[in-house]
């Protein structure tokens, strides 16, 4: 399996921090945050790995992560000119991912859960991961039945769903490129990864994880600042 991280867009929610450099590249206790979506795609064997950046910062991300022979992989590098939403991050891979299965993690996504197993053992279609969260509104939102089925992933929805948040981590077939190509861009301009899921939810090919771990989207100023006192509290315990 190949891996992508998606590491542009502009960073606005954390300005004036994001005013020099990359939203992914701020730190996280001891690291740029993109060492912990970087560290999950490598702990599940993945080392071929593109990422793709917004124009502004390519150079710090290249002077920071090089080959990728220092983390035993092989990095790739894209620009994203404009962010234009999650899923175009297929269409802006379509040479680097040449009809394999790949995992796409979002750069500010860091999580606890070692997800080698799943990531070894996944075989077509799509799988996300949900997690229960006090704040759904700020995510794509997963609708389940009475038996924990998925019916339907609405994104930020605007009336209650149900509490489980779809994390930033996700694991596709080759057929990602073609369903992301029949995309079409939603009110807010992006091609939506929750569109994405929704068609391999319909054609019944989406599986569903559970989060047993800590978290978080470090995007805003409070995730960040709980983001770092969850990698802090880790090392303490170590
Ligand atoms: O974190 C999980 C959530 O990520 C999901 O629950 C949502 O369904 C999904 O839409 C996304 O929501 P966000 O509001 O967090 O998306 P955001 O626009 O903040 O983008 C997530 C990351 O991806 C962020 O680090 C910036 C980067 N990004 C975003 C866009 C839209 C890009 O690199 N390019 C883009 O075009």
């Amino acid at each position: 399996m190949k891996g992508i991280i998606l590491s542009g867009g502009s960073g606005t929610r954390l300005y004036p921090l994001t005013k020099v450099t990359s939203k992914q590249l701020l730190p996280v206790y001891d690291k740029p945050m993109i060492n912990y979506p970087l560290q999950t795609l490598l702990s599940g064997g993945i080392t071929d790995i593109l990422i793709i950046v917004a124009p502004d910062h390519a150079g710090d991300y290249l002077k920071y992560l090089g080959s990728g022979k220092d983390f035993g992989a092989k990095f790739t590098y894209e620009i994203q000119d404009k962010p234009e939403g999650l899923a175009q991050a297929f269409l802006i891979a379509e040479s680097f991912m040449d009809k394999e299965p790949v995992a796409l993690i979002l750069g500010d996504n860091i999580y606890e859960d070692d997800f080698s197993e799943i990531i070894k053992n996944f075989k077509s279609g799509a799988q996300i991961f949900v997690k229960e969260v006090p704040d759904p509104e700020r995510f794509g939102v997963v609708r389940f039945d009475e038996q924990m089925k998925a019916l339907e992933i609405v994104e930020k929805p605007q009336e209650f769903v149900s509490k489980y948040a779809q994390t930033g981590l996700y694991l596709y077939d080759h057929t990602v490129l073609d369903k992301a190509k029949s995309l079409k861009p939603s009110s807010r301009g992006e091609l939506e990864i929750t569109d994405l899921n929704n068609l391999y939810l319909k054609e019944g090919n989406l599986k569903v994880g559970l989060v047993k771990g800590e978290w978080v989207d470090a995007g805003t100023i409070d995730a960040l600042y709980k983001a770092n006192e969850m990698i802090y509290k880790k090392k303490q315990k170590k």
